[in-house]
């Protein structure tokens, strides 16, 4: 891994996908078992009319990760995901969870998981509408049996953190789609699951109520924690949810990568179709394209040490950081030939003679790094969660990274 990857809490795998093959129709186990078995999806529905909608997925998903599956229509993404907790029974395969078998449970055992560990939101929300938003939002408490003032306070405090507050009195059809699908994703964190589970629960949503969605999804998950999988056809929502992205195509998975990747270094022709719109600058990060700072001023060295290295390198200005690496900000050729001259001469970098400047983080996007750029001559110093300078972004990095590759024949 390399040493500008986001630094993540421990890397549990929490769902493991082994070798799932989903064929519908007549006989599928002999389809999975037989010499038919390696034949492309058309030639097995033609021969036999099965239709294999999943074919030898292999994935892990980590806890606290926010996973996309990413496909055209009918390449088996809400196969794939029913499939998790058995809504559809796979034809072979594993799927374990949390270390538990789900393909061997016993189906008491399985609902008592399902209701325990899953919340799950569609893209048709399924709310009752004979029942107020409340009632909605604590059904599946209901169904587990809790009584009744814990889970209205549990279903509460899934709506006020969906921001549905003052609307638990409400019924369905008096709320807007977004509402509706809020009082959907409410109902499925009322039981704080481990696992959601969202299958295109944004897409009936107009483009703007979406973009809200996404906003607060991506809020919400960040206060959260919890693992989601997410299905979408759409890129954009893919790149900005998404830690990382499983591509579908024909019920296999043609590419795994963070958005940066898939945007970057497509596997083939289908990913590259799928991304070609995708703008640079919204999922390459200030990590990803800095450098090392080339001279880099240390506080306690004083001013003529510094106005020495940056003679060397024929500079005018340049960083300082403290005894701890953390930037204390930029100081001039100017200011350190006055130090020099003044009665009093420092003996080391005096902070009043150091200027602020703008400071981005290593998972800031490039297209946030835009305005900084404009406002400010110097490049941009990439900090740490901890504060410490981990490198600098320059003008010219950024805008050769988000121009089109050149061809192979360019000089
Ligand atoms: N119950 C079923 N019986 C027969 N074939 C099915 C069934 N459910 C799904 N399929 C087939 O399995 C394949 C994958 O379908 P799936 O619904 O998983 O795709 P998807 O990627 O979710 O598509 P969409 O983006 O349209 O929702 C398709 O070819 C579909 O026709
Ligand atoms: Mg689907």
């Amino acid at each position: 891994m390399s040493d500008n990857a986001k630094e993540k809490p421990a890397e549990t795998v929490q769902v493991e996908i082994r070798n799932l093959w989903k064929v519908f129709g007549r006989d599928p186990k002999k389809i999975v078992n037989g010499p038919l078995k390696d034949k492309s999806k058309e030639e097995i529905k033609k021969k036999t009319g099965c239709v294999v909608a999943m074919r030898n997925i292999n994935l892990d998903i980590r806890k606290g990760e926010f996973y996309i599956l990413m496909g055209l229509s009918g390449s088996g993404k809400s196969t794939l995901i029913r499939n998790l907790i058995r809504l559809v029974n796979p034809t072979s395969g594993s799927v374990t969870i949390n270390g538990e078998n789900v393909t061997k449970m016993s189906s008491e055992d399985l609902l008592q998981f399902r209701r325990k560990t899953f919340g799950m939101v569609f893209q048709h929300y399924g709310l009752l509408p004979h029942m107020t938003v409340l009632d909605n939002a604590a059904y599946g408490l209901k169904v587990r049996g809790l009584p009744k003032g814990e889970r209205f306070a549990k279903a509460m405090r899934s709506l006020e953190t969906v921001g549905l507050k003052g609307w638990e009195d409400s019924y369905p059809g008096a709320l807007s789609g977004g509402m509706q699908q809020r009082v959907g994703l409410a109902r499925a964190l009322a039981n704080d699951p481990e696992i959601l589970l969202m299958d295109e629960p944004f897409s009936g949503l107009d483009p703007l109520i979406r973009r809200q969605m996404q906003d607060e999804l991506v809020e919400l998950q960040d206060r959260l924690q919890k693992t989601i999988i997410f299905v979408t056809h759409d890129l954009h929502e893919a790149l900005k949810l998404g830690d990382r992205i499983a591509i579908m195509r024909n019920g296999e998975v043609v590419q795994v990568g963070s958005p940066e990747e898939i945007v970057t270094q497509p596997a083939d022709e289908y990913v590259e179709e799928f991304v070609k719109d995708a703008s640079p600058a919204k999922v390459l990060t200030a990590g990803s394209i800095m450098e090392d700072a080339k001279v880099l001023l240390y506080n306690w060295e004083g001013p003529k040490t510094a106005l020495t290295l940056l003679r060397s390198h024929k500079r005018k200005a340049a960083f300082v950081v403290d005894k701890g690496h953390k930037l204390l900000g930029v100081i001039k050729e100017s200011t350190l030939e006055k130090l020099i001259e003044a009665d009093e001469k420092p003996s080391i970098l005096p902070s009043d003679s150091i200027r602020k400047v703008s400071t981005v983080n290593e998972d800031t996007i490039l297209e946030d790094l835009f305005s900084i750029v404009n406002e400010n001559p110097y490049p941009i110093p990439v900090l740490r969660g901890d504060g410490r300078l981990a490198g600098v972004v320059t003008t010219d990095q950024i805008f050769e990274s988000i121009s089109p590759a050149e061809g192979e024949n360019h000089d």
